[in-house]
């Protein structure tokens, strides 16, 4: 079986992360999110992908590569210019002759995928699409169905007076190969706010697929660090750690002072090495490569990779990306580090 996965998108949301990053490829525990996501449904059996690039294709592609190293096939279709949710599904119709996933690049959570196809088959849907609950849909879009699980009303981001229903659309959808002849070809649609609400009127069967009980999108910074909150605190989780069962969790060739402190719950990467007299944790994520100074305190932060703190810097609630390098005098609270912004600092300092 086939899925899809949107990943063109700006991820303006997400900036300064997705300056050089496409949303889909932020590292989540030192993963990219998509890669985690792509072995979710691997477990249910689905390898063949097929990514439909926009926003720094290259970055993906250089990456994942045909998928092989993956145990996965994966397919690319490069828009020239952003189609849109619907169009950019469109666009990708010569892939698909069968039942097959979508799903937005930008979420993390527990769908059962094989639960979900036996749902729509019985449906006889012509496309089902996974719903969560939230107490403030204002900012999502919302579905209204009936009491046969099939929906009839799509409202994009409800004033708080117009909320009607908490079911807002989770972004993960099984969808017929027929539902593509009835998208327009050529220029940008929405799935959501074009597709789904045409559909309705064309009296097709849209199902509402609600067995999801874990579910977040990664769309502002604030989500990236509640994400890894949640796999932290056992919410979610993920195949390779249960923080429940071990605090510390640490790749090959990393190395940790005797008298560095570490407070579980702590991801480490490979090659990471952490100075004497620092102390890191809880909830910290440090990616591959990264060096941690003598006496350095950090808690709640996310390192990605090849990250310097010099020695004495002080990082709560911060997000730190690739390469850069947090000067020793550092104080900083609720700061997110990409290294354009230090060298800005830098110069401003000059
Ligand atoms: P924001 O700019 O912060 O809203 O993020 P975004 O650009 O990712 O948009 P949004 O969160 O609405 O997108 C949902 C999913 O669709 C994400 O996985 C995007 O990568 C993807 N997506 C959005 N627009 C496009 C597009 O024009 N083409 C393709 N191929 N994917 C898209």
């Amino acid at each position: 079986m086939k899925a899809l996965f949107l990943v063109g998108g700006l991820g303006t949301r997400l900036r300064p992360l997705t300056d050089r990053t496409p949303k889909p490829m932020v590292p989540v525990m030192g993963r990219p999110l998509l890669e985690r996501n792509m072995e979710a449904l691997k477990q249910h059996g689905i390898d063949e992908i097929v990514l439909s690039t926009c926003y720094r294709p290259e970055v993906i592609e250089q990456y994942f590569g045909d998928g092989s190293d993956f145990g996965l096939k994966i397919d690319y279709v490069c828009e020239e210019f952003p189609l849109g949710t619907g169009g950019a599904i469109k666009n990708c119709e010569k892939y698909f002759d069968d039942t097959f996933f979508v799903f937005n690049a930008d979420i993390l959570s527990n769908i059962n995928f094989s639960e979900m196809l036996r749902y729509h088959k019985r449906k006889k849907a012509d496309v089902t699409i996974a719903v969560t609950r939230v107490e403030n849909p204002s900012a999502y879009g919302v579905i209204e169905y009936d009491a046969d699980g099939y929906a009839y009303l799509f409202k994009e981001k409800p004033a708080p007076h117009e909320v009607v229903s908490h079911f807002i659309n989770a972004g993960a959808y099984l969808f017929e190969p027929s539902v593509l002849r009835r998208i327009p070809a050529g220029r940008p649609v929405s799935v959501e706010r074009e597709v789904f609400p045409n559909l309705l009127e064309q009296a097709r069967k849209i199902a509402v697929y609600k067995g999801c009980n874990y579910w977040l999108d990664i769309g502002t910074p604030e989500k990236y660090i509640q994400a890894h909150k949640d796999i932290f605190e056992g919410q979610l989780h993920l195949p390779e750690m249960n923080f429940h069962e071990r605090a510390v969790y640490s790749g090959p060739g990393t190395h940790i002072s005797g008298t560095a402190v570490l407070r579980g719950p702590v991801y480490l990467g490979r090659n990471v090495r952490i100075e004497a007299g620092a102390t890191v944790g809880p909830h910290v994520v440090i990616g591959d490569n990264s060096l941690i100074g003598k006496k350095c305190k950090i808690a709640n932060s996310i390192l990605w990779n090849d990250v310097v703190l010099e020695d004495g810097a002080n990082l709560s609630e911060c997000i730190v990306t690739d390469a850069s390098i947090v000067d020793g005098t550092s104080r900083m609270k609720h700061v997110i580090y990409t290294p354009e912004m230090i060298k800005a600092a830098k110069h401003l300092a000059i």
